[in-house]
């Protein structure tokens, strides 16, 4: 019980070590007229936590999920919409899992979407994990892929036809009100980009949770002896 417990505090500071590590990214990088992107999950949730000391710094911030909103807005951090925007100049956000091409899962709390479309209109993407989300072939890790609710069955059918078993994540409902598949069986992924095509041209399929067309720039991954900075390696 208090090895997990240990365990668990452990990999929480792992998170917070990065989420710094990108706050001094953003302090150092982020135009003083430009938007900042805010991810979805527990590691951008730090960053957001780290973020609220230097609200007086910011234009304002554009979040991947109605619950990160929530969370900029409890501490006084504005949020806009994206098409106020004109786009954002960085975008912070968690990951899955992370290849050395700085592809990624992404999704494991539903936003894939909102947070694809925020990564889309970045000029620049920062990821930020700590070094279990760091993996040599993507795939271990469930893909997740929002769905039209009524092409459910259809697209776990299709997906079939691709290798992968699709399961429906009970009860879940987007932000955008569409419900989600996690395909697993696909591990190792051996051409991501090709997989996140494939997926996207399936009808009734939003988008996935492949981020390989468009990777990450930058990866600040959180370890025992601390913070490296990754680029992608071609
Ligand atoms: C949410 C995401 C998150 O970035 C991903 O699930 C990682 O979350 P965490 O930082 O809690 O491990 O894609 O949709």
């Amino acid at each position: 019980m208090s090895l997990k417990r240990s365990q668990v505090s452990k990999q929480d500071q792992l998170k917070q070590a990065a989420a710094q590590a990108a706050i001094d990214y953003v302090l150092k990088n982020l135009e003083d007229d430009s938007y900042l992107g805010i991810g979805t999950g527990s590691t951008a949730n730090c960053f957001i936590d780290l973020l609220a000391q230097h609200k007086g710094r910011l234009k304002g911030t554009v979040a991947s999920s109605e619950a990160s909103a929530q969370r900029l807005r409890d501490h006084g951090i504005s949020v806009f919409e994206l098409n106020n925007t004109g786009g954002v100049q960085i975008y912070v956000d968690g990951a899955d899992e992370a290849n050395p091409a700085l592809e990624l899962i992404k999704g494991g709390g539903g936003a894939l979407t909102r947070e694809k479309i925020i990564a889309a209109a970045a000029e620049e993407f920062v990821c930020i994990a700590d070094q279990s989300k760091l993996v040599d072939h993507l795939g271990d890790f469930a893909v997740p892929v929002e769905v039209i609710p009524m092409a459910r069955s259809y697209v776990a059918r299709e997906i079939f036809k691709l290798g992968g078993e699709a399961v429906y994540r009970q009860g879940v409902v987007t932000d955008n009100g569409n419900v989600i598949l996690d395909i697993q069986r696909l591990h190792p992924i051996a051409t991501p980009k090709a997989l996140e095509e494939k997926l996207n041209n399936i009808t009734g399929v939003v988008t996935n949770g492949l981020f390989a067309l468009r990777p990450a720039d930058l990866l600040f991954l959180s370890t025992i002896d601390g913070v490296q900075t990754l680029k992608p390696s071609h």
